[in-house]
């Protein structure tokens, strides 16, 4: 299949629905995206808006009882990852595309010491011997900053700290040299300094290595050091996307300006407080017809529950769905709060 070779992954009109006994569940409506050649591309969005459910389709990992595949496809090395048998697929997850989970005891074995559990994503992608891995398991914990990685390699997860598990689940991501690494709010779990610490060392290894990142978080303070790019979801719909410069300092849309304004700005005035938005996003059993951020939004018009918006192109790089940038729609500048970042 024909691609643009900047890009490593093509994402077009991903759709995602579970069955529930609520009914169809509708958490991917249509995503569309492209990952480039060695960059980082944040997704970001409240909870629910179907971040972590795009990254488990393209790593076919969503449950097979109650997911329904609407449509959609994700074409990497040439084939569509969404139709690959999961014979196939074994032979993608891990040595191709990698996944670091927020919770690190969810990707390990707490039975099995933690330089065998390296040595056997080695061993088993790559064909290394024995010797050969478990030698590759040290240099892999000391790439990652572990101390003492010699003795380390021989203890069990439970002797780690939640820092130090989450350095060694991606020590195993990063085993076979992964073309994409998926980390689904890899630092949640952990504390401000350790989170650094651990999105500093994502993007010194993705340097190194030469992997595309795709960095999953609600928290937009955390990717402006670390992404290239960001696309913002709301809804199972990406809202904008654009770099991590326009989509900081020139925001588009009120639902970005709203998660804009929810974090604390770098210089941190902190007697101006942080507005969260007011509301929460719609039932997506259900979902609105047009624009899925209406009921929240202070500039909603009679456009916006009926129709989605078309995307406003404003970059070559930054594009945002919201109806005001219609040329019938009256001009709003984004709040003070948010014209604050610029
Ligand atoms: N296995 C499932 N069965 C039914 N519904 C599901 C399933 N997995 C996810 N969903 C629903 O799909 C929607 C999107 O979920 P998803 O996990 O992608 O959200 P998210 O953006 O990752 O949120 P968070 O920030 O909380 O991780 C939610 O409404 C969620 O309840
Ligand atoms: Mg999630």
């Amino acid at each position: 299949m024909a691609m643009n070779n900047d890009n490593i992954l093509e994402v077009r009109d991903l759709r995602i629905s579970f069955g529930t006994y609520a009914g169809e569940v509708q958490a991917v409506r249509g995503v569309s995206f492209d990952l480039r050649r060695r960059e980082t591309l944040a997704i970001v969005g409240e909870s629910g808006s179907g971040k972590s459910v795009t990254a488990k389709s393209l790593m076919r990992l969503l449950p097979e009882a109650n997911t329904i595949f609407k449509g959609g496809e994700a074409i990497f090395d040439g084939r569509d990852l969404l139709k690959l048998s999961e014979k196939q697929m074994q032979r993608v997850r891990g040595p191709k595309i990698a996944m670091v989970f927020q919770d690190p005891m969810t990707s390990l074995d707490p039975t099995m010491k933690v330089g065998n559990q390296i040595s056997e994503s080695l061993r088993k992608h790559l064909g290394m011997s024995r010797a050969k891995a478990r030698e590759r398991s040290v240099e892999l914990l000391k790439l990652v900053g572990i101390p003492n990685a010699e003795e380390r390699v021989k203890q069990y997860p439970h002797q780690f700290s939640g820092g130090m598990r989450q350095r060694v689940v991606i020590a195993i991501a990063l085993a076979c040299e992964p073309q994409i690494l998926i980390a689904d709010e890899p630092t949640t779990a952990l504390d401000v300094t350790i989170q650094a610490q651990i999105l500093d060392l994502l993007r010194e290894l993705q340097e190194k290595i030469g992997t595309s990142v795709i960095l999953i978080t609600h928290d937009l303070g955390v990717v402006a050091s670390v992404a290239d790019r960001i696309a913002v979801m709301y809804a199972g719909k990406i809202v904008e996307m654009g770099t991590v410069r326009e989509t900081f300092y020139d925001p588009q849309m009120p639902y970005t300006w709203g998660l804009l304004a929810s974090i604390p700005l770098p210089t941190a005035d902190r007697s101006q407080d942080l507005i969260p938005i007011p509301g929460s996003p719609p039932d997506m059993s259900d979902p609105p017809k047009g624009c899925p951020f209406t009921a929240r939004c202070p500039y909603a018009m009679r456009v916006c529950p009926t129709e989605f918006p078309e995307y406003t192109t404003f970059s070559a790089e930054h594009k945002a769905a919201c109806w005001l940038h219609h040329p019938m729609a009256p001009n709003v500048e984004p709040p003070a709060r948010v014209g604050g970042t610029r």
